[in-house]
């Protein structure tokens, strides 16, 4: 999707079972070592749903980032599971896997309008970076997952 920039860092989609299973190992990493979500939680049966589109970020080959998207409705789409490794974080990677998911997003999943509304289950101590993306509160409510405060946000991309 993206080529190593000057910095290094390329985004591309995930294609094989290998490339999965770098996404799982810095997620299980981030949520479940670093946040204590139950590992039961982390893997779930959309991972592996034809649907799915996970992005996988590299610096010189080392995999540092990772999310991923499930449609919901033409012109709807989810965004999830964004990780970025401990040691990788500050570098710009979590704004490139978004970035490259929006890409696909408008590009496979717009609407009759060209369009794309992104909807996000934010953690709360990562509004700041959503925001910085673009994204906005959708409501006051805050709910618990998984033990950690969220807040729902969105994007709406035009065509
Ligand atoms: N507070 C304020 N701004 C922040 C921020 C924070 N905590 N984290 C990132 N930003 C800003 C950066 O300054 C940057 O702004 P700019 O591009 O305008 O200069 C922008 O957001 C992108 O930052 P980036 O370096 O790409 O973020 P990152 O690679 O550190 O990734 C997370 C951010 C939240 C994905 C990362 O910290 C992470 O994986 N945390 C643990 C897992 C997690 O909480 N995931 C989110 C689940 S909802």
């Amino acid at each position: 999707m993206t080529g190593p920039g000057a910095d290094g860092l390329s985004v591309t989609v995930v294609t094989s079972r290998v490339e999965l299973e770098e996404c799982w190992r810095i997620r299980f990493a981030v949520f479940v070592d670093e946040q204590d979500v139950p590992a039961e939680m982390e893997v779930d049966d959309l991972d592996t749903a034809v649907t799915t589109t996970h992005v996988l970020a590299t610096v010189a080959g080392s995999a540092v980032a990772t999310a991923r998207l499930l449609p919901v409705e033409p012109g709807v789409v989810r965004i999830g599971r964004v990780a970025v490794a401990r040691e990788a974080r500050g570098t710009g990677a979590g704004r490139a896997v978004m970035e490259a998911l929006h890409d696909v997003a408008l590009a496979t999943h717009a609407g009759p309008d060209g369009g794309v509304r992104v909807d996000i289950e934010a953690q709360e101590h990562a509004i700041p970076f959503y925001s910085r993306l673009g994204y906005a509160l959708v409501d006051d409510r805050r709910y618990l997952d998984a033990g950690i405060w969220h807040r729902d946000m969105a994007l709406d991309l035009p065509r």
